[in-house]
């Protein structure tokens, strides 16, 4: 099975989001690991978007989300509940969007380079947060609401292949 992505770099992002789905949905179609999985659906965002760092976190007990398949430079192994973005995004189950990291009380600076980030919960069919799917960028303020879209999209994706 040909594994390459296709997709034209003219595409805006709101396009090449749509553009990526199903091959992201082809990807992990009948591949029911979600460590696997989330190697791949990471390797997909790196490559179509060139963003600094993207990865996903697992959560681990009721304390701390430990790092788990990503693209980029190496990260923070362990994050704690109630601090960084990581976290409030497990917490609040919900897409958090920092426009700049700097201004987001106890942000982990993972990597000094990163300037904005974008945060989605991966949640089971029970709707519990399983792990998060992190993105940093180079760039200030760079996730919008397409973004959380195209993002959360994917994680759908994700757990769908799962089993019960
Ligand atoms: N910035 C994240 C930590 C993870 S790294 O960005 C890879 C946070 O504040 O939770």
């Amino acid at each position: 099975m040909a594994e390459d992505l296709t997709y034209d770099q003219s595409l805006n992002r709101a396009e090449l989001y749509a553009n990526l789905l199903p091959q992201v949905a082809s990807l992990v179609l009948g591949e029911k690991n979600l460590i696997a999985n989330m190697a791949n659906v990471s390797a997909v965002i790196r490559e179509a978007f060139g963003f600094h760092w993207v990865g996903f976190y697992l959560v681990e007990g009721e304390e701390e989300l430990v790092l788990g398949p990503f693209q980029g430079p190496v990260a923070c192994t362990r994050l704690k509940k109630g601090k960084g973005v990581c976290a409030a995004a497990w917490e609040r189950a919900e897409t958090v969007i920092v426009p700049d990291v700097e201004a987001f009380p106890g942000h982990v600076a993972c990597s000094a380079l990163s300037r904005s980030e974008i945060v989605v919960p991966v949640k089971n069919r029970q709707g519990d947060v399983i792990a998060v799917l992190d993105i940093d960028s180079a760039s200030p303020d760079d996730f919008s609401a397409v973004d959380q879209q195209g993002l959360e999209a994917f994680c759908r994706c994700l757990t769908e292949e799962m089993s019960e």
